[in-house]
Formats: C-alpha cells, structure tokens, sequence
C-alpha cells in the first residue's frame, strides 16, 4: 500500500506570463506533451497510481479535459481538487489531506520534469518508517532554488533562494512525506512573498531529526521561467518524444 501521489498544479505562472494570461502553466506545451504529463508519468512509473492533482484559477476545467480519468497513464482514476487564491506550494498542499487519509504521499510540483525513474528513492521511503525525504540535485544556479547545507554528510539547513548558497545542491520539488506534514502546515507563517513555503515544512522535519535525503539520477528541471521553460523543452526534445518516460 501507498504511497499515494500528489502533484501541485495550481499558482498563477506568473513568471510566464503572457503565457499564461488564457492558460494555466501546466497545460504549456513541453516539446511534445502538455507539461502535466510528465509528473503524472514521472509518479506513475515509480508504482504509484493513487493520484491526486491540485490545481486552481481560471483553467482548472482544462485538466479534467485533457486528463479524464487517466487511462492514457494506465490509471483507472485521477483524483482532483481545487484551491482557492494563491496561498504557496504549502497551501496547495493542505488541501490533499482528506486524501491522503494518513498515508505517506509522494508530492512533485507539476513544472518539474526528470529524466529518469525515481522508483529508486520512493521505495528507500517505502521502507522509511516515519518522517520525510527530499530529492536533491547539483545544480549551476541554486540561488533559484532552496538549497541544503551539509555537516559529514547530513543536511544543517535549507534556504529558500539564498544569496550566498551553502552547496551547489538544489532541493528538487519532489517531496516524500509522512502524515505528519499537514500538523506541520498548521504552524507555518506566510513568508514575506505571502506565501506558505515548502522549505519551512522541510526545515521542520530537520529540526525533528526525521529528514533523509536522495540524489536525483540524470537530469532535472523546473519550466516556471521563459529560461527554464525553453530548457525543459530542448531537453525533452534532445531525449526523443517517444523516448523521454511519457
Ligand atoms: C519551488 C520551491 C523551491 C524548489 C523549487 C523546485 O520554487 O520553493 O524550494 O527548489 O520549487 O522547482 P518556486 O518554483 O516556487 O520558485
């Protein structure tokens, strides 16, 4: 059993914008695909088929649309739920709690596309007994992303989008959490962009001593910026429609 997938869907996109002024971000095209299919492949191949999408705005009926109920993923059933306003990743992710019904989940935000399976690192927290598990990625430019700090090989501490990065390690937004996340989520504050933020639900499982950690294998991007979204579409591109996991 489990654990059961949740993908963040929602957010204004507005980095994209115009792009996304008559379209959620999610829906772009990805060289061959709409973005989304790629999370909902990315999950789907790690044996995970109980799927949730969180999604929002304006565009929200599109994904039913365009996904249904997932037979082209070989799914029987996509779960779907709605959030109102623009409240942070964290936000988005409150809402998957009656789903998640104690679970563990498997969360990626739905900009992230990857080259390679994670089955690995989602049966490493398969066998987890509690806590969470993030995915890091070295990286040219962490100030756009959190990045760890590291003592002997354990993680010290993540910053969202630090001036002066402790390591080259992005923390991807692929995240393994217990059911504790949602009390977690309870105790955030907005950060100053207004937001609740997906680094102080990792830096609470820090302080609780429950945070374990993978390397991504092959490459990884997020498609949230003209730059990324370009890079996102070249990388699929070079990998071959057929050839990149759906
Ligand atoms: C978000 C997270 C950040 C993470 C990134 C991965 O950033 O806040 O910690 O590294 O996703 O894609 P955002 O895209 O919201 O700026």
């Amino acid at each position: 059993m489990g654990p059961k997938g949740v993908i963040l869907a929602g957010g204004l996109g507005s980095r994209l914008s115009p792009l996304t002024k008559i379209t959620n971000k999610h829906l772009l095209p990805i060289y061959c695909k709409p973005m989304i299919y790629y999370p909902i492949q990315t999950l789907v191949d790690a044996g995970i088929t109980d799927i949730l999408i969180v999604t929002g705005g304006a565009h929200a009926g599109e994904f039913l649309r365009l996904l249904g109920n997932g037979a082209k993923f070989g799914l029987k059933h996509i779960n779907y739920t709605y959030q109102e306003g623009e409240g942070g990743i964290a936000e988005a992710l409150r809402l998957a709690r009656h789903f998640a019904d104690n679970d563990k989940i498997v969360v990626i935000l739905g900009d992230n596309i990857i080259q390679k399976s994670i089955k690995k690192q989602v049966d490493e927290f398969r066998t987890q007994e509690r806590g969470a598990r993030i995915l890091l990625k070295k990286v040219g430019d962490p100030h756009r992303f959190g990045v760890a700090g590291f003592k002997n090989g354990k993680i010290t501490s993540i910053v969202e989008k630090p001036k002066n990065p402790k390591s080259k390690y992005a923390v991807t937004g692929i995240y393994m959490y217990d059911s504790q996340v949602f009390d977690i989520i309870k105790t955030l504050k907005p950060s100053h962009r207004g937001e609740l933020e997906i680094t102080d639900v990792n830096n609470a499982y820090l302080k609780m001593g429950q945070m374990e950690h993978s390397i991504l294998d092959g490459w990884w991007t997020d498609a949230g910026t003209f730059d990324s979204l370009l890079r996102a579409n070249n990388l699929v591109a070079k990998a071959g429609c057929g050839k990149v996991r759906q």
